[in-house]
């Protein structure tokens, strides 16, 4: 079964935002197959976003990520990456719609919540970079309650 990196950024922790969002994965069908609240140091934080160091933005990033714990997770599900990511809206709180974790709770770029992988690629190699442990070996006994 596809999966996908989910994290919730600082400002999601902090806000109270967690069982929130936990609640909206889960509610979709995803299933939930790792999850920890982490504190990252500076240098994992500059891995995560490696790709993202020549832009004008990566030192703010970088701060905000590290700025409080945030919650890593590892969601399981068909079409999880790309769903997930819809669930998750726009990467510009301005333009993420309604009904969405990040048009419903989040006003600015730089404090939008929350992350997705964008790709499966990308996926396995945050999941990997973030769960070096493994996540739990398990899938939901409502398979055939979701799936046809
Ligand atoms: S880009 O420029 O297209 O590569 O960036 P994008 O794919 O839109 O976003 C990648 C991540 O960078 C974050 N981002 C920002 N953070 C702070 N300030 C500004 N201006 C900014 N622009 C983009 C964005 O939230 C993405 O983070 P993640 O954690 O991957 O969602």
């Amino acid at each position: 079964m596809e999966q996908t990196f989910i994290m919730i950024k600082p400002d999601g922790v902090q806000r109270g935002l967690v069982g929130e969002i936990i609640s909206r994965f889960e509610k979709k069908g995803f299933y939930l197959k790792g999850l920890k609240m982490v504190s990252v140091e500076r240098s994992f934080a500059e891995k995560h976003y490696a790709d993202l160091s020549a832009k004008p933005f990566f030192a703010g990033l970088v701060e905000y990520i590290i700025s409080g714990p945030v919650v890593a997770m590892v969601w399981a599900g068909k079409n999880v990456v790309v769903t997930g990511r819809k669930i998750i809206g726009a990467t510009n709180p301005a333009d993420s719609a309604p009904g969405t974790i990040r048009g419903d709770f989040a006003i600015e770029i730089g404090r939008n919540v929350i992350h997705g992988s964008d790709s499966i690629e990308s996926a396995s190699k945050e999941i990997a970079l973030w769960f070096p442990e493994g996540v739990a070996e398990w899938q939901s006994n409502l398979h055939p309650w979701i799936y046809e």
